[in-house]
Parts: structure tokens; C-alpha cells; sequence
């Protein structure tokens, strides 16, 4: 079982998105892992859908993967039972965008593998900047600590083919190493349907997509590379 996170600490560079879409793509075929997804954003955007979710589709419905909550502080306590029950094959924390404060060092020692998402664009840079000195600081205690090494990749998140996005990619390109990053960079396109995932929409992606014929399919499909990386590289 490995725990994973999309994370960094800017908001808006698909944290949650992502999440929702590994978490539902490697719940179904031809992957069919046991997931759960914790919301330990105290905004809980993941949670807040899911209710949602249930309040519309009944306490029976059968969702493709678990969701949970979990204060920040509250979750190496829910880790180590979670670890100990061995009921899933991977867990995804989704996390705070910001205000992560003292409790970074917290939040990130529950985690095997972090996979931050940047996207194009100077202020995403800035803040994905620090936040990759806060993932190599968090390395350090660790190393120090005699403890196995938070597994680092980055994804270039909403990619496309503007001088913006590429200049983006040159920079963390040319730093990542610094940081302890040496694994493979993963990319990820702009796509209008990712946008369904938003925190704001009313209701789950499993809702939304549920018979727009062809529209789930085809959205996984452009996750498909990034899960069998998962599968295969990471759990
Ligand atoms: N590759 C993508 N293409 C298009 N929209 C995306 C993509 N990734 C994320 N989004 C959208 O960007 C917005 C911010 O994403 P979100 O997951 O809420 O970010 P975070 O959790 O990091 O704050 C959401 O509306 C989301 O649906
Ligand atoms: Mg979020």
C-alpha cells in the first residue's frame, strides 16, 4: 500500500482535480485497485462532492473508490490504522493549498510519493519554487532521521503549446535536480473536461459524466498513461 499526494502548496494547479481522476481512473478496469481518497483540505472540496453524491445517489450507491475526511493533524493517526487494516492499495491525501504552516513536516511524513503539479504561468511558478524547497528540507529530516526518502515527480499540469507553459517547463527543468528530482516528469494537457472537476461544480464528476456517452471514457483515457505509470513505477 503506498500513500500518494498530488501536492503543492498553490492553489489552483489541480491538487483535487488530479486526484479525482487517478483516484476514479485506478478504481476501475483495467487497473480495479481498492482506492480511497483523504480530503484532509479543511475547505473539502472531495468530501463536500462526495456527500453531495450520496445525498443524490443513496447511502447503497456504489462508488468507484472510498472517500474520507481528515483534519491535517489528525492524519498519521488515520494513516497508521489505515496501514494496519490493509483494506487499500493506494491512498491519496488530497492537501491544503495553503496555510500548511507548522504542520508540513506533518502532513508530509504521512506520504511515500508526492507528484507536484505545476502549472504554467509566473505566480505558479514562484509558489511551486518554494514548495519544492519545502519538499527538499522534508527530505533532509528524513535522511537524517534514518527514514525512506519522499519519492518526488513533477507533473506539468494543464500543458499546451504556448511559449508560457514551455518557458515553465524550462525552468523546473533546469533546477529539479536541486530539489532531489531525478525520476521521470509526467505532462498533462489542458483538456476542457478537466475543467468539470472543478471544487465549485455542483455535483461529482461521476455525475456530470454519467450519460454523456463517449465523455468518461475519453477522460480517462487521457489519465491512462499517468495510472499505468502508477501502477507499474510507483505502487
Ligand atoms: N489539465 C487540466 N485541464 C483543464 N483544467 C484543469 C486541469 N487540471 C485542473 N484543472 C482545473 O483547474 C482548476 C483548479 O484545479 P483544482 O484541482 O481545484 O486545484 P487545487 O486543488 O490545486 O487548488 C479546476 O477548475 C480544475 O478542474
Ligand atoms: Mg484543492
Amino acid at each position: 500500500m503506498k500513500i500518494l499526494s498530488f501536492a503543492n502548496q498553490k492553489g489552483g494547479e489541480g491538487k483535487s482535480a488530479l486526484t479525482k481522476l487517478a483516484a476514479g481512473a485506478l478504481s476501475m478496469a483495467p487497473f480495479n485497485l481498492k482506492v480511497l481518497v483523504i480530503d484532509a483540505d479543511t475547505q473539502g472540496s472531495i468530501i463536500a462532492h462526495r456527500n453531495r453524491d450520496i445525498a443524490t445517489l443513496g447511502e447503497d450507491y456504489e462508488f468507484p473508490y472510498a472517500v474520507e475526511f481528515s483534519f491535517p493533524d489528525k492524519l498519521p493517526e488515520l494513516i497508521t490504522k489505515l496501514k494496519k487494516e490493509r483494506e487499500y492499495d493506494i491512498i491519496f491525501v488530497d492537501m491544503p493549498g495553503r496555510g500548511y504552516g507548522d504542520d508540513i513536516n506533518t502532513l508530509l511524513s504521512c506520504l511515500d510519493v508526492a507528484i507536484v503539479p505545476i502549472a504554467k504561468g509566473d505566480e505558479d511558478a514562484d509558489a511551486s519554487l518554494d514548495f519544492l524547497e519545502n519538499l527538499k528540507r522534508h527530505n533532509e529530516v528524513r535522511v537524517r532521521a534514518k527514514y525512506p526518502k519522499l519519492e518526488l515527480y513533477i507533473l506539468y499540469n494543464k500543458f499546451d503549446n504556448t511559449s508560457n507553459a514551455k518557458a515553465s517547463v524550462e525552468i523546473f527543468e533546469a533546477i529539479k535536480e536541486d530539489f532531489g528530482i531525478t525520476k521521470q516528469i509526467l505532462f498533462l494537457p489542458l483538456r476542457e473536461d478537466f475543467q468539470n472537476y472543478s471544487p465549485k461544480t455542483n455535483t461529482s464528476i461521476l455525475l456530470e459524466l454519467k450519460g454523456k456517452k463517449g465523455h468518461k471514457e475519453d477522460t480517462y483515457e487521457a489519465f491512462y498513461e499517468i495510472c499505468k505509470f502508477i501502477k507499474k513505477r510507483i505502487i
